[in-house]
């Protein structure tokens, strides 16, 4: 079984992914993690973000350490994925080890931006969580002090709103709800909440399919 979990920044989905890999007994893919790295690998190297060129070549060198590290976690590491995730080329190159992971036995949780609408298009199950940008940023921001980094709502709220947007505006592969997934407002549910609502769909799913 494959279930594709896609959404905006902040939105519930690595919670969510993680539990409902436990539940199902299978493997799990932060793929938002592997364009962290292709991000702080291009910065390291001491290139832009937007060098597409840079951007490739960190792509294609990158390595299971490069996947490891409290700093794949930070801000500036998401900003830097979102645009090396605006260029279609690192796209390509993330794509089949995307596919190959999913298509692994027994199957996989998978989230990031287009997993329901390019990397698994036939997922069996496609959820997009998505929740209201003030809701996202509480989220974060708790996050972040939690990890003890010192951060403040406005500053983050800004930053995940940019970062939405280049994910919405681009021309690969923009952040969008698939046409058959189900959508899920995390907005007013906890974690809790969000783990039943999307089993309860699952489990309904399976009975009438
Ligand atoms: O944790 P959060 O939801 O804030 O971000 P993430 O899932 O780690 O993704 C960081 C950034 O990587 C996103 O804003 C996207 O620009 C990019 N990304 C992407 O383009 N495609 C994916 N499948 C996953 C992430």
């Amino acid at each position: 079984m494959i279930i594709a979990i896609d959404g905006p920044a902040a939105a519930g989905k690595g919670t969510l992914a993680r539990r409902l890999a436990e539940h199902f007994e299978l493997a799990l893919l932060d793929t938002g993690l592997l364009y962290r790295a292709v991000g702080l690998k291009t910065l390291g190297g001491g290139a832009d973000p937007s060098d597409a060129e840079a951007a490739v070549r960190a792509a294609r060198s990158l390595s299971p350490s490069d996947l490891e590290g409290a700093a794949l976690r930070s801000e500036e590491a998401a900003t830097a994925a979102s645009k090396v995730g605006a260029i279609a080329a690192v796209r390509a190159v993330m794509l089949e080890f995307q596919r190959s992971f999913a298509r692994t036995p027994p199957g996989a949780v998978i989230d990031g931006r287009d997993i329901g609408t390019e990397v698994c298009p036939d997922a069996d199950v496609k959820i997009f969580v998505t929740a209201r940008p003030e809701v996202r940023a509480r989220r974060r921001l708790k996050e972040l002090r939690d990890r003890g980094v010192d951060a403040i709502h406005g500053r983050v709220l800004q930053d995940m709103k940019e970062r939405d947007a280049r994910d919405v505006e681009r021309d690969v592969a923009p952040l969008k709800p698939a046409e058959d997934a189900f959508v899920l407002d995390t907005g007013d549910m906890d974690a809790d909440a969000v783990f039943a609502t999307a089993l309860d769909f699952i489990t309904s799913r399976d009975r009438s399919g």
